[in-house]
């Protein structure tokens, strides 16, 4: 069957910055106190960033951003907090993920970065300098071999501070042209980069362009065998998380993601999609290829239980609700209207759910997932009949028949009716005078 089992990976490759000992496992890079907090009013205290820190490191993330360290004291002072404390972490299977800092191409954001994340057990830094045209122009005012220079002679001097791990990204590399990639990628590997993101800045390209954007790079940058390649897709156009699975499927192996996709303007590449569909690459490829679940696909170290419990927490902090219909984690994610999916659930679960909630740690109070809502016109009898024994209800015809007609009333005036609405019906029915 093609369904989503949430096996859990208890293997987790040794952390090398620029070499993963596994081919099919993909790092997981969460910027949501960073990128997703950059959401417009979309602001947390240090205290709540450290309570989403580690409830990343519980999700099993491998590198935690934990923010942009130049940006002011407050923000250096959350990322320093971060670094000593869930930076030092490390739980019994010797994982403590990475703390990793946000800096311009200039010493002093690099500085502030190395001066917050030094305290975690696996510091890295992350620099950054725009690629394309229009920012080189524009923004940066700067010719490409100025842009080159700054980005060599900042990843050397990120180095030179300590750090064995330093992350680089030609900011809007989506609209960049393809040589001079290749071009600054060659310099800044030369110069000691561990990681190269390549970041859809702005969600410009289409899942089959950022794919072969990918697989260019790789093909294209001399050195690029020694430093892993990852995705940072920002969601403009809607395709962040196709954009960031075509780059892992294209060879990336790192992926920029947020929890609920939080992030500037549209949000970025959500964990919880990604991360599930990794998962689901992962289950289907191994059946197909040997059937025992041990190679073929890919695979992250995201522990699938943790996911409602981290979305739930970032919507509270940033007060960025979550669309009921989001992908995996809205609250009509597992929740079902019309008749026909109602019938097709009561008969078995999988006719409409590709996944379990209790594998992304849902459990829901209705077990069921079904909706009495709207369409109750659609529900038949038969609904009624099958859901009432699930809730430890077993009544006679005449009695459903009844219950059927006051449901009918009741939904008139409610949107959508719960398990509760039905067991006082129940009641009415089965004790009324
Ligand atoms: O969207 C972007 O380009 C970024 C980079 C700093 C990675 O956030």
């Amino acid at each position: 069957t093609i369904f989503c089992s949430a096996t859990r990976h208890t293997h987790r490759p040794a952390y090398i910055p620029n070499q993963i000992p596994d081919p099919q496992y993909v790092r997981v890079f969460d910027t949501t106190v960073r990128d997703g907090e950059q959401s417009p009013g979309a602001s947390m205290t240090s205290k709540e960033k450290l309570d989403v820190a580690r409830q990343l490191a519980k999700l099993g993330v491998d590198i935690i951003e934990a923010g942009f360290p130049a940006a002011s004291n407050d923000d250096l002072d959350a990322v320093k907090m971060i670094a000593k404390e869930v930076g030092n972490e490390v739980d019994e299977n010797g994982y403590v993920p990475v703390i990793c800092g946000l800096a311009r191409c200039n010493k002093r954001d690099i500085d502030a970065s190395w001066e917050a994340v030094k305290h975690a057990k696996r510091p890295r830094i992350h620099t950054f300098i725009a690629t394309s045209e229009i920012h080189m122009k524009h923004k940066l005012k700067k010719t490409k071999e100025e842009v080159i220079e700054k980005a060599r002679s900042m990843v050397s001097y990120a180095r030179s501070l300590g750090c064995d791990d330093v992350e680089f990204s030609p900011e809007d590399a989506g609209r960049s042209d393809r040589e001079f990639l290749y071009q600054i990628l060659a310099e800044v590997i030369n110069a000691g980069a561990t990681t190269l993101n390549i970041p859809d800045t702005v969600g410009y390209t289409m899942p089959n362009e950022f794919g072969q954007l990918i697989a260019d790079i790789r093909a294209n940058t001399k050195g690029i065998e020694n430093v892993i390649v990852s995705t940072h897709c920002q969601n403009d156009l809607g395709l962040s998380t196709a954009n960031t699975l075509a780059g892992a499927r294209a060879g990336a192996r790192q992926v920029e993601v947020t929890i609920n996709g939080i992030g500037e303007r549209a949000g970025n590449a959500s964990l919880e999609e990604v991360s599930v569909w990794a998962h689901d690459i992962w289950v289907v490829m191994a059946l197909k290829c040997r059937g025992d679940r041990v190679l073929g696909g890919l695979y992250t170290g995201i522990n699938t239980e943790q996911i409602i419990m981290s979305s739930k927490m970032v919507e509270e902090f940033s007060g960025l609700h979550v669309q009921p219909h989001k992908a995996i984690v809205g609250a009509n994610a597992f929740a079902h209207e019309s008749g026909i999916h109602q019938d097709g659930m009561l008969k078995h679960k999988n006719t409409y759910e590709i996944i379990s909630p209790e594998d992304i740690g849902l459990h829901r109070s209705n077990k069921s997932g079904i909706v009495l809502g709207k369409l109750r016109y659609a529900m038949p009898n038969c609904v009624c009949s099958a859901l009432l024994p699930q809730l430890g209800y077993d009544i006679d015809s005449k009695d459903l028949d009844d219950l059927f007609w006051r449901f009918k009333a009741v939904a008139e005036k409610k949107m959508s009716i719960t398990d509760d609405d039905l067991i006082a019906l129940v009641s009415d029915v089965v004790f009324q005078p």
